[in-house]
């Protein structure tokens, strides 16, 4: 018997999309961004985005099917984001997967959205539990040990912003374009990362949670001090605050993964392996330097293609399957949840930043 074909929805931040999965094979998977929308606030407006996704989820649906070349009448099951997120968007793609289950008299389960990233390196390199994510997004920042479809523990996390805000917020004071992280990037290959040394917080504080907001602050300090100076900035200043500051953001999360990797290791994994996902995945220097960390260290590494990486409904159909497949399905009382952490008997984190709760 072939694996049940499964229709993914995700709708917890800025992308709306849609997605069919059979097993590990991602039949389509299409998201719709909308950071159109957004660009003039500086940030997600919460009511914008659920207006959006209410618009645009069906047709993600639509186009979905019509790539998998299959229709609604073949969908065994709906998995659907139920949280953690923006309450619009959330209830916009809940609203729509009980609506679909309920018509076509299938099950519904709903996602953590959280653990679609975490287990995504299952979808794709199929890891083996237990192993280590590390979750580095525009609104994610933490080390987990996932043990299962509905098993992780969380060994720490930002405290205030997730790097990829940084990374936006950075671009933002240097007059790069949005999103930050890949001007930035490009822009610090120019730089010379030792000309200005920015502070890598939380490094003297035991265990493994993280700190972006003060490293901001650093960066607009030292702009603000050039132009006092010099009357503006050169395009080799920009390079250089844009190297110091990758750099700083490679050592914190590369440290970190140490700390992590160690307390992982304690329990002797059978296949020990560190994942990275996220958008601010994509980042060549941190990449490598996770690399390096696990090579030390005898982990395997992998990292998923950016598409898989960044905000997408496979991910929920992915972990939607796994939970069916342990014998998980919801009822129409499902709600859907602004916070939700993966670890229960972790304590919550406050950061809030400007894509919502982080759980
Ligand atoms: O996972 P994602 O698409 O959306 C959520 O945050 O949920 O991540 C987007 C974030 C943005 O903040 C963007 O600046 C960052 O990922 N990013 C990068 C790079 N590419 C994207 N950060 C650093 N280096 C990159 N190359
Ligand atoms: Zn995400």
């Amino acid at each position: 018997m072939s694996a049940p074909l499964i229709l993914g929805l995700e709708s917890s931040c800025d992308d709306s999309a849609a997605a069919l999965l059979r097993g590990r094979v991602v039949l389509a998977s299409v998201v719709k961004g909308q950071a159109d929308l957004h660009a003039g606030f500086g940030g997600v407006v919460p009511e914008i985005a659920a207006r959006a996704h209410a618009e645009r989820l069906d047709l993600c649906v639509e186009e979905a099917l019509a790539e998998a070349g299959v229709t609604l009448r073949d969908v065994d099951a709906i998995a659907v984001t139920s949280g953690p997120g923006l309450i619009g968007g959330v209830l916009s793609g809940v609203m729509l997967a009980k609506g679909l289950a309920t018509g076509l008299g299938v099950p519904l389960v709903g996602v953590n959205h959280l653990a679609g990233h975490a287990l995504t390196p299952r979808l794709t390199d199929d890891l083996v539990y237990p192993y280590l994510v590390l979750l580095v997004s525009g609104g994610h920042c933490q080390f987990l040990i996932v043990r299962g479809a509905d098993d992780f523990t969380r060994l720490g996390g930002t405290i205030d912003d997730a790097p990829g805000e940084a990374f936006d917020k950075t671009a933002r004071l240097l007059g790069l374009p949005q999103p930050g992280g890949p001007s930035v990037e490009a822009t610090a290959r120019e730089g010379d990362e030792t000309r200005f040394r920015f502070p890598r917080p939380l490094l003297d504080r035991p265990g493994c949670d993280l700190s972006f907001s003060g490293l901001k602050t650093a960066l607009l300090r030292q702009r603000d001090q050039l132009i006092a100076e010099q009357g503006g900035l050169r395009r080799q200043d920009v390079a250089d605050l844009c190297a110091g500051f990758q750099a700083a953001v490679r050592d914190v999360l590369a440290l970190k993964a140490r700390r992590a990797i160690a307390v992982y290791l304690e329990e002797t994994p059978a296949n020990p392996a560190l994942a990275v996902a996220g958008g601010v995945a994509a980042n060549q220097t941190l990449r490598d330097a996770l690399e390096t960390v696990c090579a030390e260290t005898g982990l395997r590494f992998t990292a998923p293609p950016l598409r898989l990486c960044t905000d997408n409904a496979a991910m929920i159909a992915y972990a939607g399957g796994a939970l069916l497949a342990s014998g998980v399905t919801h009822d129409m009382t499902l709600s859907a949840r602004p916070r939700w952490p993966l670890d229960r008997l972790a304590t919550p984190l406050v950061g809030s930043g400007k894509k919502g709760a982080k759980a």
